[in-house]
Order: C-alpha cells, then sequence, then structure tokens
C-alpha cells in the first residue's frame, strides 16, 4: 500500500533529504549507519534522531539492530520518493483507489492530467524480505535487491510501452520514476473475467497486436487472460516488464508460449479451435 498522498504532501523538506540520501548510500550498505547518515545530510544528531523518528512511525524508514546498527529505505519510503517525483513533475495530483494487485506490482488509479494509471513494481520484496527475515540476510546482487529490481522492472516497462504505442493496442506510457510506471487507463475488464459475445473477434485482435509487436521487434514473454484487457470492440495488451527481443536466444519458446496461453484460454472456455501453427505463422510472417 503506497503512503497516502497527505504524507507525501504533509513530508518536511528535511525528511525528504534524509530519505534521499538513505536511496542513495543503499547501494553501498544493506543498513545505513548513523555515522554515515549524518554527515550525508548535515544536521544535528537531534534534528536527525526526531526526522528519523517521523519517518518511521509513517512506516517509510525501518530501524536494524543486527547484523549491525543502521536504517534503510523501505517500501513506502520509496513509493514516497517516487510519488513525491511524480508530483513535481505534475504527472500526478492525488492517489486514487487500487484497481489491480498482481504477483509483483499494485496498481492504482490517480489524478494527473485526467485519470492516470500507476503501477508500483513490487519485485522481490516477499522473497527478499523473507530471506531476510529467515536467515539474517540479504541475498548478493548489490545490498538493496527489491529496490533495483522493481525500479529496473518499471523502466523495461515503460521502454516496451514507449515502442509499442500506438501501433500496438496497450496503454499509453504517460511518466516513469523510480519502480512506478504512469499510463493511461485502459475501460476495460480482464480477459480472464469476461464474457465476450464475439470470441472470434477478440481471438483475432490478440494474434493481430501479438504480430504487430513482433514487428517492433519485442516478445511480450508473460502474455495470458490475465495480461489481456478487453471490451466487446478491442483488446489491450498489458504487463510488459518481461519481455524479450525477437533477437533473445528463447525468442521461438517465449513466442510458442504466449501464443499458446492465449489459443488455449480461448479453446477452454469459448471451444473456438485454433492451429498453433496457423496461429504462430500469422504473427512471424
Ligand atoms: N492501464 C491500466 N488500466 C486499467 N487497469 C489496469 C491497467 N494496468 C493494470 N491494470 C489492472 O491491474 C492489474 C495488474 O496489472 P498488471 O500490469 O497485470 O500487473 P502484475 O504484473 O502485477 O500482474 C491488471 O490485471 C488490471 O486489472
Ligand atoms: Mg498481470
Amino acid at each position: 500500500m503506497p503512503v497516502p498522498a497527505e504524507y507525501v504532501r504533509s513530508l518536511h523538506a528535511y525528511e525528504l533529504r534524509i530519505l534521499l540520501a538513505l536511496e542513495r548510500l543503499m547501494r553501498r550498505y544493506q543498513w545505513v549507519p548513523l555515522e554515515v547518515l549524518r554527515p550525508a545530510t548535515g544536521f544535528s544528531e537531534s534534528e536527525l534522531a526526531y526526522r528519523l523518528g517521523r519517518l518511521m512511525a509513517m512506516g517509510m524508514v525501518r530501524y536494524e539492530k543486527t547484523p549491525y546498527e543502521g536504517y534503510a529505505l523501505v517500501f513506502d519510503g520509496y513509493d514516497t520518493l517516487a510519488l513525491h517525483t511524480l508530483t513535481r513533475r505534475g504527472t500526478v495530483q492525488a492517489l486514487g483507489c487500487l484497481i489491480g494487485v498482481g504477483k509483483e506490482s499494485e496498481v492504482y488509479e490517480a489524478m494527473g492530467l485526467g485519470v492516470v494509471v500507476l503501477k508500483f513494481h513490487r519485485v522481490g520484496q516477499r522473497s527478499f524480505q523473507s530471506a531476510r527475515l529467515k536467515r539474517g540476510y540479504m541475498p548478493e546482487a548489490g545490498h538493496c535487491p527489491w529496490l533495483f529490481a522493481s525500479s529496473h522492472s518499471a523502466k523495461m516497462e515503460y521502454d516496451a510501452l514507449k515502442t509499442l504505442h500506438p501501433a500496438v493496442s496497450v496503454p499509453l506510457p504517460i511518466d516513469q520514476n523510480r519502480h512506478v510506471v504512469a499510463m493511461s487507463f485502459v475501460p476495460g475488464v480482464n480477459l480472464s473475467r469476461a464474457a465476450l459475445a464475439e470470441p472470434e473477434i477478440i481471438l483475432d485482435e490478440i494474434l493481430d497486436n501479438i504480430r504487430e509487436a513482433y514487428r517492433l521487434g519485442i516478445i511480450h514473454g508473460d502474455l495470458s487472460e490475465f495480461n489481456v484487457m478487453v471490451d466487446e470492440k478491442q483488446c489491450w495488451l498489458i504487463d510488459w516488464p518481461q519481455w524479450v527481443e525477437i533477437a533473445h536466444p528463447n525468442a521461438g519458446e517465449i513466442l510458442a508460449r504466449d501464443i499458446g496461453n492465449i489459443l488455449q484460454y480461448f479453446k477452454r472456455k469459448y471451444g473456438i479451435e485454433y492451429a498453433f501453427e496457423e496461429a504462430l505463422a500469422r504473427v512471424v510472417e
């Protein structure tokens, strides 16, 4: 759950400075020691203690005694930094309600220039945090793998949307900062929950969109009924952080899996028989 917009707005400039210092120092420290944090912020001991107390009460920063004493940003603090930047840029004015939760994201409606969708990427949060809790350490791959993995995932998705829109029916990419992607709101429902009157038309559309993406050099990589939105007339392909280039060594397999997932779903739910070879030829030719 990202931090409410009021917190982001009521954040004191000093608190923001501490969050930014922690973010920077977490490239080198898993937990940033006080004696490193203090010179980085330039605050007195008492000012720093007071501000850290507030940040911890707001759930943006955590303190740990082991393996050594230090402070770390947690997801709410990282959310706050991203929201702060997106607000300053005018992309977001207010955060609305939660509209989707996936394995590795939370998706919110927000107000910007009209309604926008904010996708907060949360890669590795559970696995890394439980590994740390159970074994008392973080796996290798940097001192703070969730932070880098999540912002990398957001960048990947934003890059894909930039390349694909508007040739492929995807949300319009609006902005990206840290682990958050801002995009247009898609006025449909998940294919998995739709009862289509004319499923053949939508299946054709999905295959045509896979083909257009392929022409632009991109394979989705995680396509299924859960990552397609539909209304009666059209579809949108969403959730792109796992895309691969068509030159990827496993491109063939990945594309076959994407197409196979879609064909299987239309067969199971609507009894449509569409030959795999025919679908593949349609996409790659
Ligand atoms: N642009 C959008 N417009 C409307 N709803 C969206 C949009 N993007 C995502 N959602 C909703 O949020 C859910 C999760 O988003 P998704 O990108 O699939 O993330 P995850 O990787 O967590 O599955 C989707 O199934 C959909 O219901
Ligand atoms: Mg998804």
